[in-house]
């Protein structure tokens, strides 16, 4: 089930040159997850990472796409992290460092019960590590136990893995 993932990413994802920066080549998962059986074979590949999980979480914006799906599958419920200023009061927040500058991930601060429950995180990609790094520390904040973080591919040459097995937990790949 995992292979069948990493064959559609291996198949259908599409490398863009020179982007977000010079010398940068981006990965963009946007035509695996078009495709049927792509899409399916990433879910369940999460989804298999994420057994005994009680919420999915996932993270602004293309964790989205996938949270909800595994959540699905999972059977479980599903929480929006947000970027800072799109939710109603009152919200629990944490700012992150970025290459250039800072960020801000948010959840609801009431109406969720978080405490003692265990999360996983998805998102994407990890990078850096520091957005679910992040979206981690914020659910840990706010009661939960984050079980793992899942993502469908981990860049290579950057630190993300080592800055969450420092830091929080598991995380699981899908895709190198
Ligand atoms: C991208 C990607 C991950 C994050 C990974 O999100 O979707 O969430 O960067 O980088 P990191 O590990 O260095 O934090 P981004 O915020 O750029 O855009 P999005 O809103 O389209 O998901
Ligand atoms: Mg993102």
């Amino acid at each position: 089930c995992l292979r069948r993932a990493q064959d559609a990413v291996a198949r259908h994802a599409r490398l863009v040159p020179d982007f977000p920066s010079p010398g940068i080549a981006f990965k963009d998962l946007t035509p695996v997850l078009a495709d049927p059986d792509g899409f399916d074979a990433v879910i369940d590949a999460l989804a298999s990472a994420c057994t005994g999980a009680e919420l999915v979480a996932g993270v602004d914006a293309r964790g989205f796409l996938l949270g909800g799906a595994v959540a699905r599958q999972l059977g479980v419920g599903v929480i929006a992290v947000r970027k800072g200023g799109k939710l109603p009061p009152p919200v629990i927040g944490v700012d992150y460092d970025l290459e250039y500058g800072t960020a801000r991930l948010e959840i609801p601060a009431e109406g969720i019960p978080l405490a003692g429950r265990r999360v996983v995180v998805i998102d994407d990609v990890l990078a850096t590590g520091g957005t679910a790094v992040a979206a981690a520390r914020l659910l840990t904040q706010a009661g939960a136990t984050v079980d793992a973080i899942a993502v469908v591919m981990e860049l290579q040459g950057l630190p993300g893995r080592r800055f969450i097995a420092d830091g929080v937990g598991p995380a699981v790949r899908v895709h190198a």
